[in-house]
């Protein structure tokens, strides 16, 4: 027997047993004939003492961090307790021991706060993961899981699993590609996720299916992103979008109660995509703090039923807001006190190349109603009223106007917002707000092949109503520079993302289930009867079968779990993550592979200079 308990498992009341511990060496302290060390696994830390009689022995042996060691001893009522530790009452007085095997010396500390920087610690994951730091991220993965697959079995979701090696479709991202030895010249795709066989499963009478599965997608890498990432996968038929809301809404409390025992009791919010570009410029606004947009030309056929408010600020000749497609303020909340230079650095921020605008107006509410802003010379108070009363501004806020094209604006407004939020401590990360964003648009188009494609995936189903205006409009855009004033752009479809503190955990859509509609969706992203039946044959063909009316959504697991542990960077939350040029620097991948293996998959490597 290699241990009888665990390094965290030992409290006061079992003081006089006899245990054998087994774990890692975390700490030596000699103190003269005496030597303590702090030993390690996974469940905790348990101090050794090592008396006078042990001590000849541990000189001709000396111990390192990291060794594997068994004890055996006596459990000890500390003199000198350790409030910090669940086992800091007590101590092994050591009678045997044994080195299992030694270490090297560790290339950065085994610590909370170690001293290895990111590149080292990815290098030697497996040391990284060590640390308790990094453990408690997966524990929390771990927890996610189980809760997860808690919920869904005792909702009847049955748990399939579907290939790896399928066939190359892309659409959205690129697909990860695998030659195949036994059909040269011939590739599998990684799955970018299982939509298709999902689908498949429902055609099958699976009514309700999940996985928590891994998807490939080749795309640029960002925090919140890698090229191989998890899902939480799952559809269901004979639904209507309110009940997969309701099914899925249902999860996230769940894993909210069972993971971090928060009782997520209030009703999760709902926005129309729409509402969402329109009150925040994102899609997936960060409602834990209002700041809300205020829209002061409407500038495009996507936002139906709105106001225009151009009147508010016309009819004084300035260019600026006259020639604009949008623009747009915010109300900043406390703020007119901002000095010239807070605000000139605010400006600085905003003509970054990553936000792209050329400057920056600002109207302060001072305290005493008065107005004071940089464009005095065209607006008097009067007319800096009207905006201020707009924008909802009260006696102290600043108000913060851009304007530009319509898009670069509305993302450099909601840009803003975010960073304001920040800088306000108003994005508390101890705050978890849901939101549900809904009726999403089916297309979007694609600059640079000047042609529409699906937003969320070519099996998503356009709103009833909308139909006859993908089946009866000509999908090709004459004019590129006004693709928005385009029929498609006004399309909207079953489609709706979960958002959590302004990040999409999760997505999906009520699928389309009939041969001839997924057809015409087919035609409508440009895509010829043939390509169809090439690439898609397999899922028209089974929409022949008896499809069953069905939808559902995947999560974004890494991205839930991350976000619940209180990061933003999901690779904390994967036990061998790549790196941010798709790396995989501990075992040293990708990399080139043996002649040999070539010559088996009949491919001749011709690189590109
Ligand atoms: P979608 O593409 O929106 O939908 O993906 C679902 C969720 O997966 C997460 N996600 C990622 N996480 C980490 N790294 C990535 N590269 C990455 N890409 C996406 C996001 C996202 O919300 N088949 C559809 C779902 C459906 O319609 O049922 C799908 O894959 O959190």
């Amino acid at each position: 027997m290699y241990r009888s308990h665990t390094c965290g498992e030992l409290r006061i009341a079992d003081v006089t047993k006899e245990v054998t511990l087994a774990g890692w060496v975390q700490t030596v302290r000699k103190f003269g004939s005496i030597t303590f060390i702090d030993l390690r696994d996974r469940y905790g830390i348990t101090q050794l003492l090592f008396s006078e009689n042990l001590n000849t022995r541990l000189d001709a042996n000396p111990l390192g961090r990291e060794f594997v060691l068994q004890v055996k001893g006596t459990v000890n009522e500390r003199s000198n307790k350790n409030t910090n530790i669940p086992t800091g009452d007590i101590e092994i007085a050591v009678t045997e021991f044994t080195i299992l095997n030694k270490s090297a010396v560790p290339p950065f500390s085994i610590q909370d706060d170690t001293d290895g920087g990111e590149e080292l610690r990815m290098k030697y994951r497996y040391l990284d993961l060590r640390r308790n730091i990094v453990k408690k991220n997966l524990e929390l993965r771990y927890a996610v899981g189980r809760s997860t697959r808690n919920y869904l079995h005792e909702n009847n979701f049955m748990d399939i699993e579907t290939p790896f090696l399928i066939k190359s479709t892309p659409e959205g991202a690129r697909d990860f590609v695998v030659p195949s030895r036994m059909n040269a010249g011939q590739f599998y795709a990684l799955p970018q996720s299982p939509q298709t066989f999902k689908q498949l499963l429902m055609v099958s009478g699976y009514d309700r299916y999940y996985q928590i599965v891994k998807c490939f997608r080749d795309e640029d890498l960002r925090a919140d992103r890698q090229p191989e990432f998890t899902q939480i996968d799952c559809e269901m038929c004979f639904v209507e979008q309110e009940d997969i809301l309701n099914m899925f809404e249902g999860l996230v409390k769940r894993i909210f109660k069972d993971v971090k025992n928060i009782d997520y009791t209030d009703k999760v919010e709902r926005m129309s995509w729409e509402e969402a570009m329109w009150q925040f410029g994102n899609d997936k606004p960060d409602i834990r703090f209002d700041m809300k947009l205020c829209n002061l030309k409407k500038p495009s056929t996507v936002f139906t039923n709105k106001a225009d408010n151009a009147a508010l600020i016309g009819g004084v000749d300035f260019k600026v807001f006259d020639e604009a497609e949008t623009v747009i303020a915010i109300s900043v909340p406390g703020c007119s006190e901002y000095t010239r230079k807070q605000t000139d650095e605010l400006t600085e921020w905003v003509k970054r190349p990553q936000i792209g605008m050329k400057g920056l107006v600002f109207i302060k509410v001072n305290a005493d109603g008065t107005y004071k802003s940089s464009v005095d010379k065209f607006y008097d108070a009067d007319k800096l009223k009207v905006i201020a009363t707009a924008a909802n501004a009260k006696a102290g806020d600043l108000i913060l106007v851009l304007a530009g094209a319509e898009e670069r604006t509305r993302k450099a407004i909601s840009d803003l917002r975010l960073y304001l939020g920040e800088i306000l401590g108003l994005r508390k990360p101890t705050e978890f707000k849901l939101l549900w964003v809904l009726d999403f648009p089916l297309f979007e188009y694609a600059e640079d092949d000047n042609r529409w494609v699906a937003r969320h995936h070519p099996f998503t189903s356009p709103k009833p109503d909308h139909i006859d205006i993908m089946i009866k409009n000509n999908p090709v855009i004459e004019n590129a520079e006004k693709y928005l004033e385009h029929p498609y752009a006004g399309i909207k479809a079953n489609a709706y993302d979960m958002v959590l503190n302004g990040n999409e955990i999760g997505g999906g859509s009520i699928r389309i289930f009939q041969r001839e509609l997924q057809e015409k969706m087919f035609a409508a992203l440009g895509m010829g009867a043939e390509e169809q039946q090439h690439k898609f044959g397999f899922l028209l063909g089974a929409f022949e079968y008896g499809a069953p009316p069905h939808g559902g959504l995947a999560f974004g697991f890494d991205r839930l779990c991350a976000l619940l542990g209180g990061s933003e960077s999901i690779r904390d939350f994967i036990a061998f993550p790549k790196n941010n040029s798709g790396r995989d620097v501990m075992i040293d991948a990708p990399s080139t592979i043996d002649t040999k293996q070539f010559d088996e998959l009949q491919i001749k490597l011709n690189l590109k200079q």
